[in-house]
């Protein structure tokens, strides 16, 4: 039986946080065994509201694949690629633009936050608008049944199937497949400072992070507020240094939220322990990142080769759309 497929794309606008690792990348690696998986670096996504400052992003987007290959998406399984690499998604983008009513966009609830929350950007341009158009047409262009996506990409999901389900019933054709999102299960991860975790909030720790600065993070992170000696009892659930070992030491989590509620240890101590656990965790990774960096050509082989892969299938779904539109 073939394997379904799954596609997903990550903007490279810089290095890649805890937040990353647990939202994301633990579930591609995951999908890997079970499903026909496309990862993307989505440049032109990222280009939308970085075009001002496009200084950063090829290195960016070169350091976010190293950590995906650290975290362990596996090339030799899933297709690895860049968008702009393959013209179709431009294609198709202004193809399924044709047929996207504009209302659904000016009324997408991720696209009005953001015009509201992005003080230093210009965002009133007509690409922004059609993000979800874009982000429709990676989708499509690759025929995907299950889109891995944390929760705040649905109302993006959601406008994908409206779109492949007018272009269906305009063109009397089953040519794409409503795509299904995979919602990432996993505790919530929190920033330093309790908010989410994110590069704008600056609250994060990142996937290259050294021992010594993960140490110093850890400690100033916030923690119940109510426990202010170690003779009060906590609320782990109440505490960013708590979401950690939710999201890192299943096995370890009861013990802690047991001493923290019967104060029976102090939230140094507590914040001693994670920074051990986090170092150690990323180590293993950060070993992997290292060999990868001193190996640019490998790098550029696996895009490539990713590339290849991807405009295999996506000119194909091209030639069929244009057949449709008589084009
Ligand atoms: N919009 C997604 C994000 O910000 C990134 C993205 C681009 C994507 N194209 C995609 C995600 C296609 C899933 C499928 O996270
Ligand atoms: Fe948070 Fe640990 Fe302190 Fe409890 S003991 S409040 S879990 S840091």
């Amino acid at each position: 039986m073939t394997k379904k497929r799954i596609f997903s794309g990550m903007r490279p606008t810089g290095k890649l946080h805890l937040g990353h690792l647990v939202g994301a990348l633990a579930n591609w690696t995951k999908l890997q065994d079970e499903y026909d998986c496309f990862f993307m670096v989505a440049d032109w996504h990222a280009l939308m509201s970085e075009y001002e400052n496009p200084a950063d992003l090829k290195a960016n987007t070169l350091d976010n694949v190293i950590d995906w290959l650290s975290c362990g998406v596996d090339p030799a399984r899933s297709t690895i690629f860049i968008q702009s690499q393959v013209p179709g998604h431009l294609e198709l983008y202004f193809i399924l633009s044709l047929i996207t009513p504009l209302g659904l966009l000016e009324r997408c609830p991720t696209y009005k936050e953001q015009l509201r929350q992005v003080a230093n950007r210009d965002l009133s341009t007509y690409a922004f608008l059609g993000y979800p158009v874009l982000q429709a047409a990676d989708i499509l262009l690759y025929k995907a049944d299950g889109v891995p996506v944390g929760e705040d990409q649905l109302p993006h999901l959601e406008l994908s199937r409206q779109i492949v389900r007018k272009f269906n019933h305009l063109y009397k054709t089953d040519c794409f497949p409503e795509p299904k999102a995979l919602l990432t299960q996993t505790t919530r991860l929190l920033g330093l400072d309790g908010r989410k975790m994110s590069k704008s909030y600056n609250n994060y720790i990142s996937l290259s992070d050294a021992p010594e600065v993960i140490r110093k993070k850890v400690q100033g992170m916030f923690t119940d507020p109510a426990r202010i000696r170690v003779a009060d009892c906590g609320h782990p659930d109440k505490c960013s240094v708590y979401s950690y070992y939710e999201a890192f030491a299943p096995v370890l989590k009861k013990q802690v939220h047991e001493r923290c509620t019967k104060a029976q240890a102090g939230c140094t101590e507590c914040k001693k322990e994670l920074a051990v656990l986090l170092t150690n965790t990323l180590a293993p990774i950060q070993e992997k990142r290292e060999k990868l960096q001193k190996n640019k050509k490998y790098i550029q082989d696996i895009l490539s080769e990713g590339r290849q892969k991807a405009l295999l299938v996506a000119d194909k779904t091209i030639d069929q759309v244009r057949g449709l539109l008589k084009i």
